[in-house]
C-alpha cells in the first residue's frame, strides 16, 4: 500500500525507480513561489527524507517553467500588508526549504531546470547538489528590472558558484541567459537539448541511487562544511567525519571495499563502486 506524501497542490511528487520527481506545481503562474508553496515544500522535503521510495530527489517545475522566482503578489505585495512579525514568519518558511533544508538534506538532490528560472529560483537551484538544464532554458537575475536587490539569500548563493565579474554583470544588467551559458557560469553541471533533459537527469539520479547512501550523505556534508573552514580545521574535521562515517555506516562499506579490492580482488575502486 502506498504511503501518502504531502503536497499534491502547489507541489507534486512522483516516484519512479528510487527517484522522487518533485515538481513546483503552479504552472499557470510559471511556478512562482508563494508562501503556500513554501509550506508544502517544507512538508514534502521533511517526508521524503525518511521515505524509502526516495533515494534521490529531482527538483523541477511543471509546465514550461522551472520557477519564475518569488511570487510578486503573494510573497511581496501580500506580506507588505501584514505585520513585520507575520512577514518574518512567511519569509522563514521560504528560507527553510530553499536553502537550509536543501543544502544539508539527507539525500542527494538534482535540480532539473526545464524552463524559466528567475530571481529567487536561483537559491534552490544552487542549493541542490547537482543541476542539469535544458540548453534553451532562460535564466535571469531580474530583480534589478523591477526595483529590488537580489535579496533573500540570492546574492550570497550566486557568489558560491559564479565569479564576481559574471555575478555582478547579471546582478547589474538583469540580462537573460540560456542553459548553455548557465553551464559556462558554473550554475549547472550540464546543459542538454530539451528532448534529452529527463533521460540524462534520470541516468545521473540512478548512478547516485546505487551508491552506499550513508557514505554518499557523509561525503556531501563533509564537502559542504569543509568548504567553510581553514585547512587546519578542515583536516581535523574531515578526519573525524571519516571516522564517524565508518561508525554510522550500517553497510560497512569501507571494510567491504578493502576486502573486495585487497583480498578477493573482485573490484577496482578506480573503475566503480564495490559489490553492494
Ligand atoms: N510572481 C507572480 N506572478 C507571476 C510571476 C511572479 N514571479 N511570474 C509569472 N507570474 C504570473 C503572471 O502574473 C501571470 O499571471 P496571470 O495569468 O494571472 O496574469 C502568469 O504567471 C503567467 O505569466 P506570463 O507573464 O503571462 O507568462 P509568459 O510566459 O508570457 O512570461 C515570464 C513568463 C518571462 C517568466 C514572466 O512571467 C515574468 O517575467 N515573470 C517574472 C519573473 C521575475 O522577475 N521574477 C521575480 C524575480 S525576483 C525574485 O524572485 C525575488
Amino acid at each position: 500500500e502506498e504511503k501518502p506524501v504531502p503536497g499534491g497542490n502547489d507541489v507534486l511528487v512522483k516516484f519512479d525507480e528510487g527517484i522522487a520527481w518533485v515538481h513546483l506545481n503552479r504552472p499557470d503562474k510559471r511556478n512562482a513561489m508563494s508562501v503556500g508553496l513554501a509550506r508544502e515544500m517544507n512538508a514534502v522535503l521533511d517526508a521524503l527524507e525518511i521515505d524509502d521510495r526516495c533515494k534521490v530527489i529531482v527538483l523541477t517545475g511543471s509546465g514550461d517553467a522551472f520557477s519564475a522566482g518569488m511570487d510578486l503578489k503573494d510573497f511581496f505585495r501580500a506580506t507588505d500588508a501584514i505585520s513585520d512579525v507575520e512577514r518574518h514568519r512567511a519569509y522563514r518558511e521560504t528560507r527553510a526549504w530553499q536553502w537550509r533544508t536543501l543544502m544539508y538534506y539527507a539525500k542527494p538532490t538534482i535540480a532539473m531546470v526545464n524552463g524559466w528560472c528567475f530571481g529567487g529560483a536561483f537559491t534552490p537551484l544552487i542549493c541542490c547538489d547537482l543541476a542539469i538544464a535544458d540548453e534553451a532554458a532562460v535564466f535571469g537575475l531580474s530583480e534589478i528590472n523591477w526595483g529590488i536587490i537580489p535579496g533573500g539569500v540570492v546574492s550570497k548563493a550566486i557568489s558560491t558558484l559564479m565569479g564576481d565579474r559574471e555575478a555582478l554583470y547579471y546582478v547589474m544588467t538583469g540580462e537573460k541567459f540560456d542553459g548553455r551559458r548557465a553551464k559556462e557560469l558554473g550554475l549547472v553541471n550540464e546543459a542538454v537539448p530539451a528532448d534529452r533533459l529527463r533521460e540524462r537527469t534520470r541516468e545521473l539520479a540512478l548512478i547516485l541511487a546505487e551508491k552506499n547512501p550513508t557514505v554518499l550523505r557523509q561525503a556531501r556534508m563533509a564537502y559542504k562544511y569543509a568548504r567553510e573552514m581553514n585547512w587546519e580545521l578542515a583536516a581535523e574535521y574531515l578526519t573525524a567525519k571519516g571516522d564517524q562515517t565508518t561508525f554510522v555506516d550500517v553497510e560497512k562499506g569501507r571494510a567491504q571495499g578493502m576486502t573486495q579490492f585487497l583480498d578477493e580482488k573482485t573490484f577496482k575502486p578506480g573503475h566503480g563502486h564495490y559489490n553492494r
